[in-house]
């Protein structure tokens, strides 16, 4: 886990092994950036330099953050936004460019997800995940992709989930909707290069969160049932997947587009076919 104790303290553990002055004049627009993954990179962003919007539907998942950055000293602003609207998302691009002329940095974290058997879910509920998840983050990219060509600069990061290649049981909605996200982070990267703009992924394993929580691990014997399916043997904590996100958005990675870093205790590992330590026998020959 993340230990670095020399920071100030104010600088949050995930952000406090860059320069205070990784994100200095950046301006960044973070969607559900107001509680979960998105709250820590926000607080990553705000607490190196940048200016830092927060985008989501509840204002109510804003002001634990706005207080915070008015303690710390932070340039931090929020935008009661549903991805899930085309033309609200474009108004909320409008008022970020409006303020502050430009958008360096665009990290599409907002999602939602249950589980569900597949026979079981409605149209409306397949509906409502692909909605968050795939258009919201075609509408937010596109709106923002134009201003980022514009200012011939940028870096996007969209917070994907393994089971985006390897299928998980359960949520059919949320990984067809990552799928599709891994595609357009790759498809974005491809096609803005040429722009200067960066576009990555990242996927985490599970990690605490209180939407996650709700959803996905409703009690203490699935969330344990889990833990038991990685490695690692435990989830990940917000800290260190916030930390690999600013990994990304930092300048030392200005070289890498089109990727996906897999921060997941080594879940999507095949198990070992051997039991890890032990020294395999040889079966005695007949004659020996
Ligand atoms: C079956 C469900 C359901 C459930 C909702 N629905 N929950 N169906 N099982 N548990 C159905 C509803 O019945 C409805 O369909 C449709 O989905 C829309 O429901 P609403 O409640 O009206 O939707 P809305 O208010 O828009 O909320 C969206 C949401 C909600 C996705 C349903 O859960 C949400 O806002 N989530 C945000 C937070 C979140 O999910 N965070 C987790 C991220 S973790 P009908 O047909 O009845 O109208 C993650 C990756 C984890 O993404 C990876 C771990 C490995
Ligand atoms: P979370 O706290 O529930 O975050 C979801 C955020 O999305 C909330 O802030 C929510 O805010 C926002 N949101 C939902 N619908 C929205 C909409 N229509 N428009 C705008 N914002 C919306 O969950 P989290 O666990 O931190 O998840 C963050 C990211 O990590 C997601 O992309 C998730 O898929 C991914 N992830 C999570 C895990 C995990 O184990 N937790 C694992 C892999 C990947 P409002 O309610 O205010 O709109």
């Amino acid at each position: 886990m993340l230990s670095f104790m020399t920071s100030p303290s104010s600088t949050p553990e995930s952000a406090s092994w860059l320069p205070a002055a990784t994100f200095d004049n950046k301006i960044a627009l973070v969607t559900g950036g107001g509680t979960g993954l998105g709250l820590q990179i926000s607080r990553g962003l705000a607490a190196l330099g940048a200016t830092t919007v927060i985008a989501s539907r509840d204002p109510n998942n804003h002001s634990e953050l706005l207080a915070e950055a008015e303690r710390e000293g932070w340039s931090l602003e929020a935008e009661v936004c549903d991805v899930r609207e085309p033309k609200v998302v474009q108004a909320c691009v409008d008022s970020v460019i409006g303020r502050h002329g430009r958008i360096d940095i665009l990290v599409n974290n907002a999602a939602g997800n249950f589980v569900c058997p597949t026979e079981r879910l409605s149209p409306n509920a397949w509906r409502s995940v692909l909605g968050i998840v795939l258009d919201g983050t075609f509408y937010v990219s596109q709106a923002v992709g134009k201003t980022m060509i514009q200012a011939k600069g940028g870096s996007i990061l969209n917070v994907v989930a393994t089971y985006a290649w390897t299928g998980m049981a359960g949520v059919v909605h949320s990984a067809s909707a990552k799928a599709g996200v891994l595609a357009m982070t790759k498809t974005l990267a491809a096609e803005w290069a040429s722009h200067g703009i960066r576009v990555n992924a990242i996927a985490p394993g599970p990690f605490e969160s209180k939407g996650a929580a709700a959803n996905l691990w409703p009690n203490e014997e699935v969330r344990k049932g889990m833990e038991r399916a990685i490695p690692m043997k435990r989830f990940a904590t917000t800290d260190e997947v916030a930390a690999q996100c600013l990994h990304l958005l930092a300048p030392v990675s200005d070289y890498i587009s089109g990727e996906c870093l897999v921060v997941d205790g080594g879940a999507t590992l095949p198990p070992p076919f051997w039991e890890a330590g032990k020294r395999l026998k040889r079966k005695a020959a007949a004659s020996e």
